[in-house]
């Protein structure tokens, strides 16, 4: 039926019953982020049952502002059953903004509360989807208006403004969060879906569909990376398919599968715009799934070394993934010189029982390496104080180094640290630069480390004697605090960031201190900063001091990315190297082993490693 006889037919009934003012989805919805109509009793509200839960949906109308789809909500069975999708319904309801107490700085969702006198007008009526990419495509640069700020939406501090409380007349054409807004409640397809994660723990997952994207990548995913506008692009024009609304189970996900056309209703909640699917879409294509070894071999001249830099996400000697982490070293990384880890734990994993040193983590993972090749790497590392830096309870994760002591060994002759001794550089009774402790941990009772991994510092030789230095760290975890990218604070909240600005404040002291004694000393700094590059308050303390390989070494921008998080591949792990280091030839890899995994369960770490061949003289 078409929905201009379904509106007269309405009229006349209302002429008949003594309803005497009736309300539309669109009056009701506006142009706004938060309804005009907020807190209001309506009656005579009309539209077709496009979906459980349930969802109704009048004619569109010209103005692209405002949607003509409703939730409406009910805990009562009755009324649930009460309708069909298809049902052409006249009710009443209260309107509101409903908002999860549970999340505040979550986004508002415009819904229609304590619904009464449903009435049935037809059955089977049909409702034709917006085409998203045909009908209307989503903007893609930029979430808000009101991310203001050089770095975009990665702007700090954040939080300089809340949608809901600007509540701005949306602009779908400019922004992703107005775009969406401008849909909620509306029957939508994506045609020709690609996925471009991972599924989260609850079969959700990530897509762009056949329109138009920018920053995408050679796997088909969206990198975090600066888009046309000169901001970092948050990925606007994706979106994230709920639980299909029909009790079918969605399809695991990993980036680039191609699925059939998804139909179904935008619903802002957890925090993000999702389409709920009407039904689970079908694979239609996987991809390969074989990713190419680094291209950068140990040469072992006495004068270039090979780092790779990995987090193994919470290694133990039990760990059911230690076996795959050294056949990563050996079949992908092809055994560098010095391997900077990260996450690894204690000999007793996150049993919690005082044990502080990781030398049977490291030893173990050594020999799993050794029985796959010829490298029968060394290890060292820093003992922890027990409990003080963060991670899994119990496992006192640290950054620690394995090395092929055929092509590298530590500067002899020099205490390692203990775990409250800082590292400082010095100059040797030769002449020549080197350190008190070695390795040993930067300013480790600095608050910066607070519950968080102190940075180690290691002096190194080549076979040929040549000097220099590393630092692998581990910043503070993108755990606490951040506000969704779709949430209401605008720029989102990045919640320890100060923590991360500290922390990096304090490598670049103590980074300062040895160019200080040296400025030709070649340094390398590699590990995990749990932060992308594009947040420019947290790296600037390295401007000017250090270079970031992937510039020197020329990967190309879509391909800096270590981590699939949401709808963006990421680069939280970034290698720096001093001026003398730069000027010579450096080269870098991201090796995509665990972003290209087929699946979550294949993946060794939610990391990927990358290696950079460096010439330290
Ligand atoms: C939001 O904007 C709409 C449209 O301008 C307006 O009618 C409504 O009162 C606003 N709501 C709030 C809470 O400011
Ligand atoms: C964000 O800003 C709002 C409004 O100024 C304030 O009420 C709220 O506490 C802030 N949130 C955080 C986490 O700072
Ligand atoms: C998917 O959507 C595209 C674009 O609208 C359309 O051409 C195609 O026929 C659809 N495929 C199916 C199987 O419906
Ligand atoms: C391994 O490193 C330790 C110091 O960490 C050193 O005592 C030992 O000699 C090294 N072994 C080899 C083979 O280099």
């Amino acid at each position: 039926m078409l929905l201009s006889n379904l509106y007269l037919q309405f009229l006349c009934q209302c002429a008949l019953t003594h309803v005497v003012y009736s309300t539309t989805i669109a009056e009701i919805q506006g142009p706004a982020f938060r309804s005009p109509l907020e807190g209001k009793s309506v009656s005579g509200v009309s539209g077709v049952v496009t979906a459980k839960g349930f969802y109704i949906q009048s004619a569109p109308l010209e103005d692209d502002r405002v949607s003509t789809g409703l939730f409406v909500f009910s805990e009562s069975s009755t009324v649930l059953n009460s309708v069909k999708v298809g049902d052409s319904i006249t009710l009443s309801g209260t309107v509101e903004e409903f908002i999860p107490s549970d999340d505040p700085t979550f986004l508002t969702t415009t819904e229609l509360e304590s619904p009464t006198n449903i009435k049935i007008v037809s059955t089977n009526n049909v409702v034709n989807p917006i085409i998203l990419g045909v009908d209307r495509s989503p903007p893609t640069e930029s979430l808000s208006a009101l991310d203001v700020g050089p770095d975009g939406f990665l702007t700090v501090p954040g939080n300089q403004s809340l949608v809901d409380i600007v509540n701005a007349t949306v602009q779908p054409t400019q922004f992703g969060l107005d775009f969406w807004s401008s849909l909620e409640g509306q029957l939508v397809t994506v045609p020709k879906p690609i996925s471009i994660g991972f599924e989260n723990d609850f079969g959700e997952f990530w897509v762009r569909g056949a329109w138009p994207a920018t920053n995408v990548n050679s796997r088909g995913g969206l990198t975090l990376a600066v888009g046309p506008d000169g901001t970092p692009d948050p990925g606007p024009e994706s979106v994230i398919i709920g639980t299909p609304a029909d009790g079918t189970t969605n399809p695991t996900m990993c980036v680039g599968k191609t699925l059939s056309n998804i139909t179904g209703v935008v619903q802002y909640q957890f925090g993000f715009y999702y389409i709920i699917p009407l039904t689970a879409p079908t694979v239609l294509s996987t991809p390969d799934g074989a990713v190419p070894p680094t291209t950068l071999t140990s040469v072992n001249d006495g004068c270039t070394v090979t780092i790779g830099d990995y987090n193994v996400d919470n290694l133990a000697p039990t760990s059911a993934h230690l076996s795959n982490v050294a056949t990563d070293v050996v079949t992908h990384l092809l055994t560098p010189d010095i391997m900077f880890f990260q996450e690894i734990q204690d000999n007793s994993g996150p049993t919690d029982d005082g044990t502080v040193d990781a030398s049977v983590t490291l030893s173990t993972l050594s020999s799993a390496i050794a029985a796959q090749s010829t490298v029968k790497y060394n290890f060292t590392e820093v003992i922890s104080v027990n409990d003080q830096d963060g991670g899994e309870p119990g496992g006192n994760i640290r950054p620690a180094y394995l090395f092929n002591p055929k092509t590298v060994s530590l500067v002899s002759g020099i205490p390692v640290g203990g775990p409250l001794d800082a590292v400082k550089p010095l100059v040797g009774s030769e002449g020549k630069l080197t350190l008190n402790f070695n390795p040993g941990r930067i300013d480790p009772t600095n608050s910066a480390w607070d519950a968080s991994r102190k940075p180690i510092v290691a002096a190194w030789e080549t076979t040929t004697g040549a000097r220099f230095f590393t630092i692998d760290l581990h910043d503070a975890a993108k755990i606490s605090g951040d506000s969704s990218t779709q949430g209401s604070p605008r720029p989102p909240l990045n919640g320890d960031v100060s923590q991360r600005i500290a922390q990096v404040q304090v490598i670049a002291t103590f980074v300062k201190t040895l160019l200080d004694a040296d400025p030709d000393a070649s340094l390398i700094i590699a590990g995990d900063f749990n932060e992308f590059i594009q947040t420019a308050a947290v790296f600037s303390p390295f401007e000017g001091l250090v270079s970031e390989v992937d510039d020197l070494a020329g990967i190309a921008v879509l391909d800096r990315y270590t981590f699939v998080f949401d709808n963006l591949m990421e680069q939280l792990d970034h290698t720096f190297v001093s001026p003398a280091v730069a000027q010579r030839n450096v080269e870098a890899e991201h090796v995509h082993i665990n972003s290209w995994a087929l699946s979550l369960d294949v993946r060794t770490s939610d990391h990927d490693p990358s290696v950079a061949r460096i010439r330290v003289c």
